[in-house]
């Protein structure tokens, strides 16, 4: 199978913001007394900023209004805008950058597909904004992982369909939502974890464009 564009998940695909993630949400649950633990942040990967409070409530067994819930997201965000005011391109996950220089001269066009709607900021610090062709984020869609409208959108998007793109996930959400939009997915992070990924890589380290072949 020949494909014509790479779409990328962003946290824990391109750049690591899964640890400001935690301590954010550990910030928030002072509010109630609670600490999220490693293990439950795992299962937050890929999950909208607003599903995400509603699973930690439901951990911590605490009912908010939806005032209240509003008033928690918002400063959910400012702890985690503040953790991630310093980020810069040393953040950039191992061999990325190698693997996108490599897929753009070999002619793939390259899309972002992610549940944050922080996307474009991270970008930004990251200074990864140039390499994308289109951004799907957050801000796009009204659906959150598992279900594949943000990469449906992103196949539309670059006028592709879904069985042209190829998606880089380290979500379990997220393989699923690729899966199930009809696309390969190739799943970063551990096999015994992304058991529905077509393969799984540690990381990008000596992947090569020419791996889109074989994949
Ligand atoms: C990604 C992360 C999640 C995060 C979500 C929304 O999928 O893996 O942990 O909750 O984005 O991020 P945001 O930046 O909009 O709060
Ligand atoms: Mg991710």
């Amino acid at each position: 199978m020949s494909y014509k564009a790479c779409l990328f998940d962003l946290d824990g695909v391109l750049v690591d913001t899964a640890i400001y993630h935690f301590k954010a949400w550990r910030m928030l649950g002072e509010n109630f007394g609670y600490q999220l633990t490693e293990e439950q942040n795992e299962q937050l990967k890929g999950v909208s900023r607003v599903e995400s409070l509603n699973r930690i409530l439901a951990w911590a067994s605490f009912s908010a209004t939806e005032e209240q819930k509003e008033i928690w997201l918002k400063e959910k965000n400012d702890n985690y805008l503040s953790l991630i005011s310093g980020m810069n391109p040393t953040e950039i996950l191992p061999g990325v950058v190698d693997f996108l220089s490599q897929i753009k001269a070999d002619g793939y066009k390259i899309g972002l597909g992610s549940a944050s709607k922080n996307a474009e900021i991270i970008l930004e610090k990251t200074e990864l904004m140039p390499w994308f062709d289109l951004i799907i984020d957050g801000n796009k869609v009204s659906k959150s992982k598992p279900d594949p409208e943000v990469f449906l959108k992103g196949a539309e998007g670059l006028g592709l369909l879904p069985h042209e793109c190829i998606v880089f996930e380290d979500a379990q959400a997220g393989v699923e939502a690729a899966k199930s939009g009809g696309m390969k997915v190739i799943g970063i992070g551990e096999a015994s974890v992304l058991k529905e990924a077509d393969k799984v890589i540690s990381n990008f380290v000596g992947i090569n464009s020419a791996d889109l072949l074989l994949f």
